[in-house]
């Protein structure tokens, strides 16, 4: 009989998670489904409340951060309601329509909420909003949205470097080009956002396409946009009113790629994780797992609610390193920390490169997953922007952090499948800002 624990340690403090694989036959097998996407349900929100009339958003994800979106915008007079149920209803107040809210908005720990939401308040003309966030968020750059925004003539108040809290005066803005230096999603959104408000056609071009998921659900809510995939450029023409949808979230591929990974280098599995949005800006993992050999196939193609959906079906194979850099790194931005542990279970050294960006997500996932994995006995060097990772070193379990950070938290208890004794996450709890049952799926998959 194969005995394996995952045990979770829940104080008031922190949770601490023990993973203790056994010392044979563990192989993860099954079906499992992951929680939604946590980009589409931020948007599903957000548009919903500036909507008119009434939005349905089946499969919303119930983590930390959807719950800070829908309680900013509950704060500024969008009826949402309890997230708990299976169909989310919001009532929208229409374009132009949030009230000014009666204290400090909290974006919590969500980069997404805080700057997307920040393009909304800064067009609305003569109203007042702060906004903060935790210490992890008030530690993340602002500036990338606030120096567009105030190129629109929008007035924004923030401590010194750029950081939250925000206080915003809401303008009557102007339209502009914006050439953005980074592919980011939230800097993009954040601009189009302003622009539904702005008078004329706001653009913006990215150096390199980042996820297209405002895109498609502006168009599908009634917006007037046209996308020019040659030149990664999203052109809004403002004042169009937003009619409320039905919106249907996929499984999030950022969640599922942590299972995707497992059943890559545990050997002997066999998993199909169901329902899986694989929008091609976002299907970096897909190709990255695809250089390095996993056997992955995309099972049962469709489109749901404009979003592309498949199941997706990983056997465990032996891996082998490849490169990770350029343009693919906006489409796998988020899976950077779980692709670290299939390259330390790679034959041969892995390559992350262009991945500066890293340093400014929920914690620095370059020098975290660098001094986290190493704890573990991989070989891994960090670079400025990336890092090089020589796979074939026998993991061993170890007491490592997340820094409270999600992404880390799974990645490392992915990695504690295959290393040797009891790996010990500290700070596990931060699972729940995009997963909030990522403990009972790993103990199902566990058998
Ligand atoms: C997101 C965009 C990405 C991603 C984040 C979610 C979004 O951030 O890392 O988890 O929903 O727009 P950047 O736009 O900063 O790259």
């Amino acid at each position: 009989m194969v005995t394996t624990t995952v045990f979770l340690n829940r104080t008031e403090k922190q949770d601490v998670l023990t993973v203790t694989p056994p010392t044979t036959g563990l192989a993860l097998r099954g079906q499992i489904q992951v929680p939604g996407d946590k980009s589409i349900s931020h948007r599903s929100l957000m548009l919903g409340a500036i909507a008119q009339g009434t939005t349905q958003i089946q499969g919303l994800l119930l983590g930390e951060d959807p719950r800070s979106t829908a309680a900013c915008f509950r704060a500024m007079g969008a009826k949402i309601s309890d997230l708990n149920t299976e169909l989310v209803t919001v009532e929208g107040i229409g374009l132009g329509q949030l009230q000014e809210p009666i204290d400090i908005l909290d974006a919590g720990n969500s980069g997404t909420t805080i700057r997307l939401m920040m393009g909304l308040l800064a067009s609305h003309p003569g109203r007042y909003f702060t906004v903060t966030g935790d210490a992890s968020l008030r530690s993340r750059p602002m500036s990338r949205v606030i120096k567009p925004l105030q190129q629109m003539g929008a007035q924004i108040w923030h401590r010194q470097g750029g950081f939250a809290p925000l206080a915003v005066q809401g303008q009557s803005l102007k339209p502009i080009h914006y050439q953005s230096p980074i592919a980011s999603a939230q800097v993009k959104s954040c601009i189009l956002l302003a622009g539904l408000m702005t008078e004329g056609e706001t653009t913006v071009t990215e150096p390199a396409l980042s996820r297209d998921h405002s895109e498609r659900m502006l168009r599908a809510f009634g917006a007037h946009l046209t996308v020019d995939p040659e030149t990664c450029s999203v052109t809004v023409t403002g004042g169009a009113p937003l009619q409320g949808q039905s919106v249907i979230v996929p499984g999030d591929i950022s969640s599922a790629a942590f299972w995707l990974v497992a059943g890559a280098i545990v050997p002997g599995s066999d998993l199909t994780i169901q329902n899986v949005g694989v929008n091609p800006t976002r299907t970096g993992i897909l190709e990255a797992l695809a250089a390095m050999e996993a056997d992955i196939t995309l099972e049962n193609p469709r489109e749901v609610a404009g979003e592309p959906v498949a199941d997706l079906r990983v056997r465990s194979s032996s891996l082998k390193a490849c490169t990770i850099a350029g343009d693919l790194i906006p489409r796998l931005i988020d899976e950077i920390p779980i692709l670290a542990v299939a390259a330390a279970m790679a034959k041969g050294t892995t390559v992350i490169r262009d991945a500066a960006e890293l340093r400014v997500k929920e914690s620095d996932r370059l020098a975290v997953m660098a001094a986290q994995l190493t704890r573990m006995g991989a070989t891994l060097t960090e670079l400025p922007d990336g890092l090089e990772i020589t796979g074939g070193s026998p993991l061993v379990g170890a007491e490592v952090d997340s820094f409270t950070d999600h992404r880390i938290a799974m990645s490392l208890a992915i990695a504690a499948l295959v290393a040797r004794g009891n790996t010990t996450i500290q700070r596990a709890e931060a699972a729940a800002i995009s997963y909030p049952d990522f403990v009972g799926t790993l103990q199902t998959v566990m058998g």
